[in-house]
């Protein structure tokens, strides 16, 4: 693609960073992951951080160190990425899935409230597309029912709500450090809690089941490898120094294409100035109704450009699991009209024209 749809900011100090780490002979659980899960865990609000190898496998172990298991049902929006569905099926634990709003995209607590039933064990909340969910009425309606609330944070890394971090609000915060978010460990992510507990659990559960307090060869819980390597962190850490310059610029990004695509009728641009909150922009989504027509026509200009999300009650996989009955219409309907277009750290003013201009003429 010439205008590419995301592309990692690699700086000379990560470089220098990860370089650094190649010439100790500490590789694995080392300085640098106990450095980054406390920058993490200090970025959400929280005393906990846990770096993991994915975002996803932070979702598992959430799950796992919650005990959901057979039968039991995990509430989750259906417009997200297909992580937090697999982690539900992984504890062969039943996706229950509720609609979203239509603006924020985010799950809808009126709806969530009630899809809670007797076998409900814990919700999972996604950020999506780093806006902040509207966290205090779904922590009132987990409290009430006396359930887990797992934030999946994986695309808001510095995103406020209230005043308060996205991760550091529910009962677990869940990150990820894939190429295309804010800021990368190439692949990783980071689970972050309150709980020490919790953290101890899911600290051993990384670690193929050891304590802390454990031998090597010692194995209590039936744990994982799901550990993050000393480069991996090191990146992370270098990365999470910018953070708030990464934020500014993306959000410059996202209002210079606001302000352009204003004037094309067609096109539903994301929110900007929140209610109750600072967005991570992690991507910039539009809707438009011809959505499909619209990516080819970018495509063959050498500009990417994706569908975002695919909800997941339409995959194959979770049909045994799909209730016919659920309304998911806005999920359906919003699903249909995403387009990502590229947004990028070094993506110019002079790019975000031509894509807006492509996009008036298509
Ligand atoms: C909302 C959401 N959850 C979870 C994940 C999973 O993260 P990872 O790719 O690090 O496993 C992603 C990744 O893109 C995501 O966007």
């Amino acid at each position: 693609m010439r205008i590419p749809l995301s592309a990692p900011d690699i700086t000379e100090a990560d470089i220098e960073a990860v370089v650094s780490v190649l010439r100790t002979p500490r590789l694995s659980i080392g300085p640098k992951m106990e450095e980054f899960e406390k920058s993490i865990a200090d970025l959400a609000g929280v005393p906990h951080g846990i770096a993991v190898s994915s975002g996803t496998a932070g979702l598992h172990l959430c799950l796992r160190a919650l005990g959901i298991g057979d039968g039991d049902e995990v509430i989750l929006p259906s417009f997200t990425f297909i992580a937090a569905g697999n982690a539900v099926l992984y504890e062969r634990a039943r996706p229950v899935f509720v609609d979203i709003e239509p603006r924020t995209l985010n799950i809808d607590p009126e709806k969530l409230e009630r899809s809670i039933t007797p076998k409900t064990r814990a919700i999972i909340v996604v950020h999506t597309f780093g806006h902040p969910a509207d966290l205090d009425p779904i922590m009132a309606i987990a409290r009430k029912h006396s359930l887990p609330v797992i934030e999946d944070a994986c695309e808001a890394i510095g995103a406020r709500y209230q005043g308060r971090p996205a991760g550091g609000m529910g009962d677990f915060g869940v990150f990820g450090f894939y190429p295309n978010k804010p800021i990368t460990t190439g692949e990783g992510g980071m689970v972050v809690t309150r709980d020490s507990q919790m953290a101890d659990t899911i600290r051993a559960l990384r670690n193929q089941g050891r304590r802390e307090s454990d031998g090597w060869l010692e194995h209590r819980l039936l744990g994982y490898n799901y550990r993050l390597s000393e480069m991996n962190c090191a990146l992370g850490l270098e990365q999470a120094k910018r953070i708030d310059q990464i934020l500014d610029r993306r959000e410059t990004l996202a209002i210079q294409y606001s302000e352009e695509l204003q004037s094309i009728p067609d096109v539903i641009t994301p929110p900007i100035n929140l209610k109750y909150g600072r967005l991570c922009w992690f991507v910039y989504v539009i809707r438009v109704d011809n959505r499909d027509a619209v990516m080819e026509t970018l495509t063959e200009q050498g500009i990417g450009c994706a569908r975002y999300f695919a909800p997941l009650h339409l995959q194959p996989l979770f049909a045994p699991y799909t209730n016919p009955r659920a309304d998911l219409k806005i999920t359906e309907h919003v699903a249909s009209q995403t387009l990502a277009l590229p947004f990028f750290n070094a993506l110019t003013r002079e790019q975000i024209h031509e894509v807006c201009c492509a996009l008036r003429k298509t």
